[in-house]
C-alpha cells in the first residue's frame, strides 16, 4: 500500500507536498465516567453530544471490523454494493481476481462519489465530476488532459483509498480500517455459535433474497443496537398489540409467549444474543415452518442451539450489525450524526430452500421486521422517543438504569461463553463497557500524535 493509499495515518501526505492537521481536530473526552457497567448506570449524553460522536467514528467505527454486505451480493468481476462504514462510503465489489474488496468511495481529486449506484456491474469507477477513472483494483487509469500537471504527478499514487482488510464468515462480510485487526474470526470469539444457529443450518449457507430495504430513523445508533444485543424485556410492553394479532385467539397473547424463559449471551467485546429456551422452538412462518427438517439441525447443530438461538432471538455484533433469525433479518444501523441512523435491512434464507419456502419467510420478514413491520414500527417509535427529548438539559443530566440480572452472568454449561437470564441487561452493560473502552483507547491512527 504506498502512502497516499494510507489516510489513516493522520495528516494527508502526497508523494509531492504535505498537509499538517492540527491535534485539536481531534480532541479526546475520557469517557470512563459515563458509563458505569458495574453500577449499570449510563449517562445519556453519550446519545447527544457531537464531540463523542465525533470521537465514536474515530475509535469505535475506524477500528472495528463493520459488516458491508453479503457474499450473494457478487457473482462476477465488477458486481458493486455500495453501503458505508461508520459514515465513511465505502463501495465493495469483486476484482478481476475475484477477490471482495472494498475501497473509499470518494474521488481522489475532489472527493466526489465515484459510484453513485446502490448497487450493479460495471467495467470500472469513472467520477461524474471531472471524469477521472478507476479499475476494479482501485487504480487510477484514466486522468482527463493529463498534460496539465506536473511531472512528479503520477497516477499510480492516486489510487482508491483501500478498505485495508475484508473478510467473510459464513457469508456475511466484514470490513476495518484497522491496519493491523485481530482477525473476524477471532474477534467473534463464541459469538461465531450464536451466529452459526443462523448461518450454518446445512453445508450450502444463506442467500439473500430481495434488495436491501433502507430507512431513516431519528434516534442514535446505539439504541437499536444495543437492543438487539440485549433488550427482551421489551418485548411484551412494546410489542403487545403485535403479539395480540399473531395469537391465534386474536385477543392477549399466549401465556406462555408473555412468560417465557430463556438465555442471554455477553461477551467482552460487546457482542450479545438473547433467546428463549423452549424444546419446542420454531419457525413463525408456516411454510418454513413446515419445509424445516429440525431432527436435522439438531444432527448439525445440538439440541442447545435448536432448542435456543436458532429461531425466536435477535443478537447484536459489535458494533452496529444485528440479525433475527426467524425473520431472516440481517441489519446494520447506520450512524448518522448522533441523533440520526439509517436502517439497511437485508432477508437472508438457506440456499437449500425451494422458492416458496424463500418467498413464504422473505414475506414474514417484511411483516413484522420490514421497514413498515408490525414489530419494527413499535422498536423505531421507542428509539425517536427517547432520542426526542434527550437534548432537554436536565433530561440530559439523568441517568439511565442498566442493572436487571446484574451479577447473574455466568457460565451455564449448555451455551458457550457467559450468559444471563433471557430479561437482562447484561449484554447491554457488556455492549457498552467494549464501547467506552474503544473510546478510551487510542486508536492506531493516533499512535504517532503527541
Ligand atoms: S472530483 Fe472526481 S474527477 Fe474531480
Ligand atoms: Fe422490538
Amino acid at each position: 500500500m504506498t502512502s497516499t493509499n494510507d489516510p489513516q495515518g493522520g495528516a494527508p501526505t502526497t508523494p509531492r507536498g504535505t498537509l499538517r492537521r492540527p491535534a485539536d481536530l481531534a480532541r479526546t473526552i475520557d469517557v470512563s465516567g459515563l458509563v458505569d457497567t458495574e453500577g449499570g448506570l449510563l449517562d445519556r449524553v453519550i446519545f447527544t453530544d457531537q464531540e463523542l460522536y465525533r470521537q465514536e467514528l474515530r475509535r469505535v467505527f475506524a477500528p472495528s471490523w463493520l459488516f458491508l454486505a453479503h457474499t450473494d451480493q457478487f457473482h462476477k468481476p465488477g458486481d458493486f454494493f455500495t453501503t458505508y462504514m461508520g459514515e465513511d462510503p465505502v463501495i465493495v465489489t469483486l476484482d478481476r481476481d475475484r477477490r471482495i474488496r472494498a475501497y473509499l468511495n470518494s474521488c481522489r481529486h475532489r472527493g466526489a462519489r465515484v459510484c453513485r449506484a446502490d448497487v450493479g456491474t460495471t467495467r470500472n469507477f469513472t467520477c461524474t465530476y471531472h471524469g477521472w477513472s478507476y479499475n476494479l483494483d482501485g487504480s487510477l487509469v484514466s486522468v482527463p488532459n493529463q498534460d496539465g500537471y506536473p511531472d512528479s504527478f503520477r497516477t499510480e499514487d492516486w489510487g482508491l483509498v483501500e478498505v485495508p482488510h475484508v473478510q467473510t464468515y459464513r457469508g456475511l462480510v466484514f470490513g476495518t480500517w484497522n491496519p493491523d485487526p485481530v482477525p473476524l474470526r477471532e474477534q467473534l470469539g463464541d459469538m461465531a455459535w450464536y451466529l452459526d444457529a443462523m448461518l450454518d443450518h446445512d453445508e450450502h449457507g444463506t442467500v439473500v433474497v430481495g434488495g436491501v430495504h433502507k430507512w431513516v430513523l431519528e434516534g442514535n445508533w446505539k439504541l437499536a443496537a444495543e437492543q438487539f444485543a440485549t433488550d427482551w424485556y421489551h418485548v411484551n410492553m412494546s410489542h403487545a398489540s403485535a403479539l395480540m394479532v399473531l395469537s391465534p385467539s386474536g385477543k392477549t397473547p399466549k401465556a406462555e409467549v408473555v412468560h417465557r424463559t430463556g438465555r442471554q449471551y455477553s461477551d467482552a467485546n460487546g457482542n450479545g444474543a438473547g433467546f428463549p429456551v423452549h424444546p419446542k422452538n420454531r419457525f413463525d412462518a408456516q411454510t418454513v415452518h413446515k419445509w424445516t427438517d429440525y431432527e436435522a439441525l439438531r444432527e448439525r447443530l445440538g439440541d442447545a442451539r435448536v432448542e435456543g438461538p436458532l429461531a425466536n432471538g435477535h443478537a447484536t455484533v459489535f458494533p452496529n450489525f444485528s440479525y433475527l433469525p426467524v425473520n431472516g433479518s440481517i441489519r446494520v444501523w447506520h450512524p448518522k450524526g448522533p441523533d440520526r441512523m439509517e436502517v439497511w435491512s437485508w432477508t437472508i434464507v438457506n440456499t437449500s430452500m425451494p422458492e416458496e419456502v424463500r418467498e413464504a419467510q422473505r414475506l414474514y420478514n417484511l411483516r413484522t421486521f420490514g421497514p413498515s413491520g408490525i414489530f419494527e414500527q413499535d422498536d423505531g417509535e421507542n428509539w425517536s422517543e427517547v432520542q426526542a427529548i434527550s437534548h432537554g438539559f436536565v433530561t440530559n443530566n439523568v441517568a439511565l438504569n442498566y442493572q436487571m440480572g446484574m451479577d447473574s452472568e455466568r457460565e451455564d454449561g449448555r451455551h458457550p461463553g457467559t450468559t444471563s437470564e433471557l430479561y437482562s441487561d447484561a449484554a447491554g452493560r457488556a455492549f457498552y463497557g467494549r464501547w467506552r473502552e474503544l473510546m478510551n483507547t487510542p486508536a492506531w491512527h493516533e499512535e504517532h500524535e503527541k
